[in-house]
């Protein structure tokens, strides 16, 4: 047999191996929201992911979220914003972005040449600041879904302030749902008592998915100078450090809702996917660890296939929600 037809029947062995990796993150919103494969990169961790591109074919990727962004420009907080802690980051960026008339102007239009669909991440100071945002992302070219930030740690208006109130919350994500035909997903803090409450009032807002969780509030002094370090004394603690606290806010929250959970929080590796797959997420975010190795979500995903593939799982998504635990 020629090298060539070998290789061909190696390609078509492999691929009806290949599991079914698609998943649907938004099966009742007006427009759909599938992935084809449940790998994501989780926002702010790949800028907007011109950079990843230029690295692998991104198309490769379940979805892509975008950094953060606000109606205008923000320079975020000053230095030092990142600090390294045992198994993890701390960080307080402070939402520094271009504004959306420049997100849409100069990335979207390269993120409409791209298959893969990119969810833009997005946070205002007010309820009314959040509906003019989802208004000007509504049909924009390049656009497939919102992500509504109502947990970031690192500002003193609004932020995790929605998402520590219920009400607040639904109120946030009520007004993003009318605003727009996109899928809203509802970015939760873990910052709460009892994210079930949360989780259940963003869905009866109207939110499509969720995403369990943003990053958690940490500190870490230095104590020769007696002062935090980094530029404000509380900042979001992610990185693989959360990892098993993230595990539990998703298994509590997927058990809550009757909608899509994506897992974010310290996901390094296709096992870490795999857990919080079980726990109950339908997709996973892939955040800090791709500071450390820019392949790491691709990493995950090729994990996760062949997991699939040792395991006899023809279908990624027998494995939500899969955990037994009697
Ligand atoms: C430097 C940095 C910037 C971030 N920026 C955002 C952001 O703009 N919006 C957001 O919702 N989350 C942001 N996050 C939180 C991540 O999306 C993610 O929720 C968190 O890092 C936990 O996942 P990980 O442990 O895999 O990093 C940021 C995290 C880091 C480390």
């Amino acid at each position: 047999m020629s090298t060539t037809a070998a290789a061909k029947l190696t390609s078509s062995a492999e691929r009806a191996q290949m599991p079914n990796l698609s998943v649907d993150l938004a099966p009742n919103a007006k427009r759909e929201l599938i992935l084809r494969n449940p790998v994501m990169t989780a926002s702010g961790t790949s800028s907007n992911g011109l950079e990843l591109a230029r690295l692998f074919d991104i198309n490769r990727l379940g979805g892509l979220l975008s950094k953060g962004v606000t109606l205008k420009p923000r320079r975020g907080n000053p230095t030092p914003r990142i600090v390294e802690t045992p198994a993890g980051m701390l960080n307080s960026i402070g939402f520094q972005n271009v504004g959306v008339r420049k997100l849409l102007s100069d990335v979207a239009t390269v993120w409409e040449t791209w298959d893969v669909p990119v969810v833009v991440n997005m946070l205002g100071d007010t309820v009314d600041e959040f509906a003019r945002l989802a208004q000007v992302l509504d049909g924009a070219p390049g656009v497939a879904g919102l992500e509504v930030n109502i947990s970031c740690p690192n500002l003193d208006v609004g932020g995790v302030a929605f998402g520590r109130d219920p009400a607040a919350a639904a109120r946030v994500v009520e007004a993003v749902v009318t605003s727009t035909t996109l899928p809203v997903i509802a970015k939760l803090t873990p910052d709460v008592t009892d994210i079930t409450v949360v989780a259940r009032a963003c869905q009866d807002a109207g939110a499509d998915a969720l995403c369990v969780a943003n990053s958690f509030v940490g500190m870490s002094i230095d104590v020769n100078a007696r002062r935090p370090r980094t530029n404000r004394p509380v900042a979001g603690l992610t990185g693989p450090a959360i990892k098993p606290l993230a595990l539990r806010l998703v298994w509590e929250t997927a058990n809550a809702v009757d909608i899509p959970v994506i897992g974010c929080g310290g996901i390094v590796d296709g096992r870490d996917a795999v857990e919080f797959l079980l726990a109950g997420a339908s997709a996973v975010q892939v955040g800090t660890a791709s500071f450390r190795d820019p392949f790491a979500a691709i990493q995950v995903l090729e994990e996760l296939v062949q997991y699939c593939r040792d395991n006899g799982v023809t279908d990624v998504n027998d494995l939500i929600g899969a955990l037994q635990v009697d």
